[in-house]
């Protein structure tokens, strides 16, 4: 006997202000079978079929494998709801050694998800595998291989091709937010090997050509949970609490979702959107992010990469670079808002030149910080790395406030150490606080590994001082449960997703990265850069170039994240860096992060099928008051050989739409299912940018295309273009500008190419007639003509299908 249900998709997205409906008659099953077997089918045909449950107990797997863990009570199926909807649960019962453990398969169709839960009934000791020896490094004498392993295995998969179908995957992994160790293949035994398992691990997508996806991910407990690769004669993927654990109090749960999805980027956004609803993430984190400044305006970096890193003019001090770098900005008006203080500044332990003390040292601001913040007028983004064994705070040391203190790292256990240290921060100009090396706090730190809630503790108590203080965090080097842990974590506004800039030369790419990082609702950060070539005078960088500022800067800009440079006095080029912003450093953004189309990310996974070689990502622009317009960017670089791009493969919905080059702006072509775009020749120095734009009819007959400000990376941003009116016989866009600044826009009416330039009055509005060419410092009067494009009645409805998801 089995059960299975069988779902049709029907779902409603709402991403940023766009809403699309969705409807696919793809179908997915899952069928569960009175003895504990289960497997998930899409369109008829088995992708993925368990594997055998196991729970540790006794230093011993206890397995349905060999039949040493019982299955003490067989199927039991009952109706459900929860936060997330109805649904049918499937529930069995294990014995091992002597612990009690249920696990429930809970279906919640139609909705696009099921989820897989594993509960303890009773305490379970020593979950830990006895077989676990130490690790070549780090050094820490009580981590043990087996950390990397997990003690409970729900669900489980087996590693296989269906004969019917061709799968890929996509496997985030490793630290920046699952970018490091990313990997893709086919889903089989050759190629999965390489995903990072273990500590390491992260969100698993396994898709077919064509892009039908399952999304294998935590759902709860994102600290704890880690996935296993066991290769052998039935390789396995499992999902469960992660191996240096070896103890699990009763009750304990966790679990794990699959999501289904029309698509690699919509099953990451679909997965966000759940989480971020359970979690109630958004309201407090889209606050968090309105507040942020350093999220919307240019800063000066100086991290790994940029050119004052541990690398102070000549014979002068930091504070005094650090002025000369002020001093520079206002002589050639380059509008940074705010500065970065990376790991230079602060007390270190010899010993693995960890945290000794988060305070200036006075060779490096003699004046203190305080008297930098008040001369700059910059406040302040501050780095920390993890914690040394000797940090002055730690009691054990003779501080004040209470550390897990180990072999060679500590780790704050202390909500008051926090307040104060974020607090005694905002007193010299903390805006952002960046934690740094996530990765290796908690790969060194024991006691992150084995007990099951230091881990969540730590960053909430983090959050919780940020959130007191008004400051906002940035993770660095987090592994993909840090990054999945921020979701209850609305202080995070902006992670680090790719290698430190200079460390590896391909590191602008972060495509893929960014899917993770827009689907939890936090902004990509590219890094530092350089907007000129060679600043190699740095002996730290010797020999290194930048091939392409451009790129650097546009995919800055084009990330929604954190736009700043780290370039040497008198090397600032400012027609590459101020495409990025108003001239007041407003950042002129896109509407979501700039992602790998689905095509490109199969194309490597799959290697035989049709799709790009390289990079190609899309990004779009929504403009208040015109929901329905699409203004689409799409960037593709160190493209290999050529690729026909259709507008479907963008993402994005639309029917037709014009398309310029960022190098020929003026040049237009059609860009539809007759028409699509060939890519060819698009490398790292000539990289490829296209803008489309989408038909506005008026009432009067007249077809516009808005193309925007065209000496901006992204020439219709809702930074720059606050609302458009659409009237009768015209367009009315307000601008935000600063005042003085000049800004031309282009338009295509009735085939004919038209710009209007205008100036910015002082008190920085601006109102500009697309058909008549006219500049106007006051709000128009004329709207008699509007039309009723979008009724009341249009929005309410748009918002009731909304609602159901
Ligand atoms: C469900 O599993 C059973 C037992 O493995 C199998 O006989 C049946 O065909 C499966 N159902 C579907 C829809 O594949
Ligand atoms: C779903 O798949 C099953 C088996 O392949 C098929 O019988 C059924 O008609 C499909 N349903 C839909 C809605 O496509
Ligand atoms: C636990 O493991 C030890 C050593 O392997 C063994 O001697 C003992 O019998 C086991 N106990 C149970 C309850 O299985
Ligand atoms: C499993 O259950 C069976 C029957 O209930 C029992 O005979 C057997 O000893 C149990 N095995 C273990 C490992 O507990
Ligand atoms: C787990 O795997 C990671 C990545 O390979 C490694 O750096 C780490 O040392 C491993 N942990 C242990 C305790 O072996
Ligand atoms: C730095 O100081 C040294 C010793 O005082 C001096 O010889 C050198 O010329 C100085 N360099 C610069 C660039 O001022
Ligand atoms: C910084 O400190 C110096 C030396 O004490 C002082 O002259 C200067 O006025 C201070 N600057 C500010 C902005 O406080
Ligand atoms: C910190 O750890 C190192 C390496 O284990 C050790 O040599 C040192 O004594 C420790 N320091 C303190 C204050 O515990
Ligand atoms: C905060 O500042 C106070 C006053 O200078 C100091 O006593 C305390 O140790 C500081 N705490 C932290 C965590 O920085
Ligand atoms: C600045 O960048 C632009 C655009 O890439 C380039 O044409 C110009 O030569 C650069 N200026 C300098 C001084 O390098
Ligand atoms: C594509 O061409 C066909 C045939 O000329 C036409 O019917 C269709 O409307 C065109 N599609 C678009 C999107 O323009
Ligand atoms: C909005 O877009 C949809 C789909 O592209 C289209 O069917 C609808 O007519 C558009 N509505 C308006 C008011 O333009």
């Amino acid at each position: 006997m089995y059960v299975t249900s069988t779902w049709l998709f029907c779902l409603v997205y709402l991403i940023q202000h766009i809403y699309s409906v969705y409807c696919t008659s793809t179908n997915f099953t899952v069928n569960v079978t009175e003895t504990g077997e289960y497997a998930l089918q899409v369109n008829g045909v088995t992708w993925l079929q368990n594997a055998p449950t196991f729970f540790n107990e006794n230093g011993t797997k206890y397995s349905t494998e060999d039949g040493s863990l019982n299955l003490t009570t067989q199927l039991t199926t009952y109706n459900g709801a929860d936060r997330l909807g109805d649904f049918i649960a499937y529930k069995f019962q294990y014995t091992a050694s002597s612990g009690q453990m249920m696990v429930t398969i809970k279906d919640y169709s139609p909705q696009p998800y099921v989820i897989f839960e594993q509960r303890y009934l009773t305490k379970t000791m020593k979950t830990r595998n006895s077989v676990c020896p130490p690790p070549k490094y780090p050094p820490v004498p009580y981590l043990g291989t087996c950390f990397n392993e997990t003690i409970s295995g729900f669900p489980s998969f087996l590693v296989q091709q269906p004969s019917k179908a061709k799968l890929g995957f996509l496997s985030l992994g490793g630290k920046m937010f699952g970018d490091f160790a990313k990997s893709t293949g086919r889903f089989s035994d050759s190629d999965v090997g390489v995903i990072a398992d273990g500590m390491r691990s992260g969100p698993l997508a396994i898709f077919d050509e064509i892009g039908n996806t399952l999304l294998i991910a935590p759902f709860t407990k994102f600290m704890t949970t880690s996935l296993w690769y066991e290769s052998g004669p039935s390789p396995r993927l499992s999902w469960g609490i992660m191996g240096g654990v070896n103890e699990v109090s009763a009750d304990y749960t966790s679990s794990t979702i699959v999501i289904r999805g029309s698509g690699i980027n919509k099953a990451f956004q679909t997965y966000g959107a759940i989480l971020r609803k359970f979690y109630s993430t958004d309201i407090q984190r889209n606050s968090a992010i309105e507040k942020d400044s350093t999220i919307h305006y240019l800063g000066y970096w100086t991290d790994n990469g940029a050119f004052y890193y541990y690398n102070p003019e000549k014979n002068k001090t930091y504070e005094q670079t650090m002025l000369d770098v002020k001093q520079y900005s206002v002589e050639q008006n380059i509008p940074y808002r705010y500065l970065q203080l990376d790991s230079w500044w602060y007390y270190k332990s010899k010993n693995f030149e960890a945290l000794k003390e988060w305070s200036a040292r006075p060779e490096v601001f003699p004046h203190g910080l305080r008297n930098l913040t008040l001369a700059t007028k910059w406040p302040i983004a501050a780095h920390n790395r993890y914690w040394s064994n000797e940090t002055v705070y730690a009691k054990q040391n003779g501080g004040g406030y209470t550390f897990v203190k180990e072999y060679i790292l500590s780790l704050p256990n202390d909500q008051a150490f926090w307040n104060d240290l974020l607090s005694n921060g905002t007193q010299w100009g903390l805006v952002l606080y960046e934690q740094d090396w996530l990765n290796i706090q908690t790969l060194f730190t024991g006691a992150l590994q084995t007990d099951l809630n230091l881990g969540e503790t730590w960053l909430t108590q983090m959050g919780n001082a940020a959130k007191t203080n008004g400051l906002s965090l940035q993770y660095c080097m987090a592994l993909p449960r840090h990054a999945l842990q921020s979701l209850t974590i609305p202080q995070v506004t902006q992670v680090r997703v790719s290698e430190d800039y200079l460390l590896d030369p391909l590191q602008w790419k972060i495509g893929i990265s960014s899917i993770f990082a827009y689907a939890l609702n936090v902004r990509p950060y590219k890094d530092t850069f350089w907007t000129t070539n060679n600043e190699s005078v740095n002996p730290r960088y010797k020999g290194k170039t930048e091939p392409s500022p451009a790129l650097q800067s546009v995919v800055s800009t084009l990330s929604t994240g954190p736009v700043g440079p780290g370039d040497k006095i008198n090397m600032v080029n400012k027609t590459v860096l101020m495409r990025c912003c108003n001239d007041d450093g407003l950042i002129l953004k896109p509407s979501k992060p700039a992602t790998a189309i689905d095509k490109q990310i199969i194309k490597a996974a799959l290697l035989m099928t049709d799709g790009p070689q390289g990079e190609v990502w899309s990004t779009f622009s929504t403009i208040n008051g015109l929901p329905n317009a699409t203004f689409g960017i799409v960037l593709v670089a160190d493209l290999t050989g050529s690729y026909n791009l259709h507008p479907s493969d963008t993402g994005l919905s639309f029917q037709h739409a014009r398309v310029v080059s960022y190098q020929s702006p003026l040049k237009w072509a059609n860009f539809d299912s007759n028409n699509t775009l060939q890519l060819s020749g698009c490398t790292i120095v000539d990289f490829c940018l296209y803008y489309f734009s989408t038909p506005i009819l008026l009432q009067s007959g007249k077809i516009v295309y808005i193309l925007g400000e065209q000496s901006k990376w992204v020439p219709v941003s809702p930074q720059r273009i606050t609302k458009i009116e659409v009237l009768s016989d015209t367009l009315h866009l307000h601008i935000n500008g600063t005042s003085s600044e000049t800004v031309t826009m282009n338009f295509i009416i009735d085939d004919k190419l038209k710009h209007v330039t205008c100036t910015v009055s002082n008190n920085n509005n601006l109102y500009i007639d697309a058909v008549k060419s006219l500049c106007s410092n006051t709000p128009p009067t004329n709207v008699a003509g509007r039309t009723s494009l979008y009724t009341n009645s249009f929005i309410l409805l748009i918002f009731s299908i909304t609602l159901l998801f």
